[in-house]
């Protein structure tokens, strides 16, 4: 006979969320574990023993789905082994690649409990529910209509640390020729204002002084308010910086089409916006942005950075690049090289093209080889690297403000953070974490500063 697991100390079951890709993935798995609070499912940092293994999937980029079958070749010989104590263990794949591969799932995965999109998680409970009435798998990708953060606002737990993800709109509705986000996230919904102050609101309450508002296309929001106007991101952020304990804003991933005057303008005029914008632009030809209907031109990006600028001139930039997407030629990568010597990036993401099952550019006959992308993608990592060292360097003598966030690896240490989104290590007290200080910067790392306190702001 098997023998039967030890009964678990507080009757708590156990879940083990493993997240893949953006951080609207992270801010999800974070809801995820709100919705499962209540169930009676505490956090747990590894799957061996977990009742609930969660996968966040992401379906960006490269064999997505390939990664998430063999993980879950891996975790179907864990749930075998506790199945033979007696004990269960429930697969759950969610995310965008189980709402491209839906039903597939469960096909090639049969262990796999529960299949679920980004649009759905709200409703957790009642497929665990269905789940175990069954004794079958239950695959739900349906877009509902009902309002998943409303939902989702009552079961909040408390947040610990002092930055936090904030959703306030998701989806898109520009059909990058490249991309899955329109297919797997939906079409684009703005979060009303009032929800989104309620919730920074109440996070700011639990200590919360850095807010990171997430969208795929966070510039184009448009939430209602209270009289039944919309408000733009520039609106949000202006509410948001009146709510006491909120000191710093940003937000993330911007579309160069949406920008507008009045968010420029804000950069200029609030102290709590951050010099700080990741606004990608993925080419810098204007053949290769026309095929990937980016819907705007080289040009077009260089003049609204100029803008940004002019407004806030201690801006820093970063960006994302794709490499070798289909029909590039040297030239058209030359462009590219070009466009990111003119803008000096602080930091940016590169990645070679991929085709993603579905995407009109999947199709294309004019796909570039492995080996070429390769290349493209080294040389322009380089560059990259090169222009981050130079503005990671040039910050040594320079005093900067740094939210205090955690203890550091050494005794002593804490970890902050600068407004351009770099770590800095300094010596401090506990005590100061979640204030934000003047610091010296006297050294720099590859991917870290560190310095000296010289006072609280
Ligand atoms: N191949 C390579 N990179 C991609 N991205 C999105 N789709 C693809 C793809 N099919 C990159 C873009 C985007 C970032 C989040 O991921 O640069 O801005
Ligand atoms: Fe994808 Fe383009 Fe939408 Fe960004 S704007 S999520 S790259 S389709």
């Amino acid at each position: 006979m098997p023998e039967r697991p030890p009964p678990m100390d507080n009757a708590l079951k156990k879940v083990f969320i493993k997240t893949y890709g953006c951080q609207m993935n992270v801010y999800d798995s974070e809801r995820m574990r709100d919705v499962l609070g209540p169930l009676g499912y505490a956090d747990t940092a590894t799957p061996e023993g977990a009742d609930l293994i969660i996968l966040n999937t992401c379906h960006i980029r490269e064999k997505a789905a390939e990664k998430v079958y063999s993980e879950l070749g891996k975790i179907r010989r864990m749930k075998r082994a506790r199945a033979e104590l007696g004990a269960e263990m429930l697969i759950a794949v969610a995310g965008c690649v189980a709402q491209a591969e839906g039903e597939e799932i469960v096909r090639r995965a049969p262990a796999v409990d529960l299949v679920f999109g980004p649009q759905t998680y709200h409703r957790l409970p009642q497929l665990l529910a269905r789940r175990s009435a069954s004794g079958r798998a239950v695959v739900e990708t349906e877009f509902p209509a009902a309002d998943k953060f409303g939902e989702l606002d009552s079961k909040a737990q408390p947040r610990k640390g002092v930055t936090a993800f904030l959703t306030v709109q998701e989806g898109c509705d520009k059909f990058c020729s490249f991309c899955v986000v329109p297919y797997t996230r939906g079409s684009e919904f703005s979060r009303p204002v009032a929800q989104v102050v309620e919730e920074a609101r109440r996070m700011a309450g639990q200590g919360v002084k850095e807010f990171t508002l997430l969208g795929q296309n966070v510039n184009a929001y448009h939430g209602m308010d209270d009289r039944g106007r919309s408000l733009g991101l520039a609106g949000l952020v202006a509410e948001l910086s009146r709510i006491e304990g909120i000191e710093r804003l940003r937000y993330t991933t911007s579309h160069p089409r949406d920008m507008t005057d009045e968010l420029i303008a804000a950069h200029a005029e609030n102290p709590k916006l951050m010099p700080y914008l990741h606004l990608p632009v993925q080419s810098g030809s204007d053949t290769i942005l026309k095929s990937m209907n980016r819907g705007h031109t080289a040009e077009f990006y260089l003049r609204l950075i100029e803008k940004f600028r002019a407004a806030r001139p201690d801006l820093a930039v970063s960006g994302d690049f794709i490499v070798g997407f289909p029909g590039e030629t040297d030239n058209d990568f030359e462009s590219t090289l070009s466009l990111i010597r003119e803008v000096g990036y602080a930091s940016a993401f590169s990645f070679k093209y991929s085709p993603r099952p579905g995407t009109p550019a999947a199709e294309s006959a004019k796909q570039i080889p492995e080996a070429e992308k390769s290349v493209r993608l080294q040389e322009l990592q380089a560059l990259v690297h090169a222009q981050q060292t130079a503005f990671n360097g040039a910050m040594v003598g320079r005093t900067l403000s740094v939210l205090l966030e955690k203890p550091g690896r050494d005794a002593g240490q804490l970890v902050g953070r600068s407004p351009y989104l770099q770590s800095v290590h300094i010596q401090a007290e506990p005590g100061l974490i979640g204030m934000i200080v003047d610091t010296h910067i006297s050294g720099v790392g590859s991917n870290s500063l560190s310095g000296h306190y010289a006072g609280a702001v």
